[in-house]
């Protein structure tokens, strides 16, 4: 018994070795893990075991990354940086990741990406960037990591994204974006337009709540009625007709209203109230053909839901009347029965 512990042991110590685990790590040579959480590092340690994939280096005090940090574990697959004092992300960081699928940045003090500096991470799936300081997004952060489907950036500086960013995500389907200071005048349509498009698409978002200007503070910015962009200047081009009736009754209700609010913000001037680009008789015929549309939609699926439904209830009760019948005739079989015959009956009721 000692003798065969000795011999894993042993055996364990000598994969380490030839692993070549660091010291003020712990490695688990078998899942290619390497864990330095939380031991007060002040730099990505050098001489990590090459075959790594999965490096916990969260709850440090590391400041800087640079290109040689990583430089000799080219098979990480999952990066955890979470909790400790970054500020930048220098250029090629992550040159050599080829195959990272997760990394995670989040409590650091981020204030500014570099523009390509994502782009060599063509495995990315998950991105976490949350609680830092960015304040804005590099144009190509998504260009070639199409197969990113989580961006973490809640509790940053953001107060606009741009829509051209946004489009690059093409495999997105959680977006976090709560707790920024969200500038819901001309600037955030193009989010506005993205989200929309992108939860139709059965993507997921937390919530985008408005922080400025003061008539649309704390307001979601999902329910802004898009009559407040009315004269934002993408909204004449890129516009998506289908959505506009997402918010219809809301959008009517308030629409004049809102328009004199806009008024009032003054401080846009690309928010002026322009003449209105599409005839209003066109725009209702659209709104009206899209609406019957889709409460005609509802109804079917609704008729349909209640045949499927009516026809399992009477499945269920007959089958459930037959099994009752069963159980009644067993039951007052075996009242005048014996002790062998309440086997199969309490079989057939368990
Ligand atoms: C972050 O790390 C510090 C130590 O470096 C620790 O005191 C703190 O609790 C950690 N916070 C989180 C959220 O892990
Ligand atoms: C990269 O960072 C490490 C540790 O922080 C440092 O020792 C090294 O000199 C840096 N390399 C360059 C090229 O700046
Ligand atoms: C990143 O780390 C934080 C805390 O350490 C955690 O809450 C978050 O879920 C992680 N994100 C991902 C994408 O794993
Ligand atoms: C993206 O994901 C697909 C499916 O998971 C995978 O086959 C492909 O290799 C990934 N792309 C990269 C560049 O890793
Ligand atoms: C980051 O933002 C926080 C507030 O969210 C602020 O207190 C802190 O000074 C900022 N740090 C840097 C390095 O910009
Ligand atoms: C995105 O990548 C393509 C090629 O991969 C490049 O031509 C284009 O300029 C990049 N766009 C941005 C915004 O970096």
């Amino acid at each position: 018994m000692k003798g065969g512990l000795l011999l894993i042991s042993s055996l364990i110590l000598v994969f380490q070795a030839t692993w070549g685990c660091l010291e003020v790590c712990t490695c688990q040579p078998y899942s290619r893990m390497v864990d330095c959480s939380y031991r007060g590092l002040l730099d990505v340690p050098s001489h990590l075991p090459s075959q790594t994939q999965i490096l916990y280096l969260q709850g440090n005090q590391i400041r800087v990354i640079n290109h040689t940090s990583f430089i000799n574990v080219p098979d990480l697959r999952i990066l955890d940086l979470s909790n400790n004092s970054i500020s930048r992300v220098p250029l090629y960081a992550f040159h050599y990741l080829r195959s990272l699928q997760v990394l995670n940045l989040t409590n650091n003090y981020i204030h500014y990406l570099e523009g390509q500096v994502f782009t060599p991470l063509l495995a990315l799936k998950e991105l976490d960037l949350s609680f830092n300081n960015v304040s804005s997004l590099p144009d190509s952060l998504g260009n070639n990591t199409r197969n990113l489907t989580f961006l973490g950036l809640k509790h940053n500086h953001l107060q606009a994204v741009d829509r051209m960013v946004l489009e690059t995500f093409t495999n997105l389907k959680v977006l976090l974006v709560k707790s920024n200071p969200w500038q819901c005048s001309c600037p955030v349509l193009g989010l506005k337009l993205w989200l929309e498009n992108f939860l139709y698409k059965g993507g997921i978002i937390d919530e985008v709540i408005c922080t400025s200007p003061e008539t649309r503070k704390g307001k979601d910015l999902l329910k802004v009625p898009f009559e407040f962009y009315k004269s934002c200047p993408p909204f004449t081009t890129s516009f998506p007709m289908a959505n506009i009736h997402q918010h219809g009754p809301e959008h009517r209700s308030n629409g004049r209203h809102g328009y004199h609010g806009d008024h009032m913000d003054g401080s846009h001037p690309e928010c002026e109230p322009k003449p209105k680009p599409r005839p209003a008789n066109l725009r209702h015929a659209i709104a009206t053909v899209v609406i019957t549309g889709v409460v005609c939609g509802i109804v079917c699926l609704m008729m349909l839901a209640a045949a499927v439904y009516g026809c399992a209830y009477a499945a269920i009760m007959a089958k459930y009347h037959k099994e009752l019948k069963e159980v009644e005739r067993i039951a007052s079989a075996a009242e005048h029965g014996s002790a062998e015959e309440k086997e199969p009956l309490d079989g057939t009721l368990a």
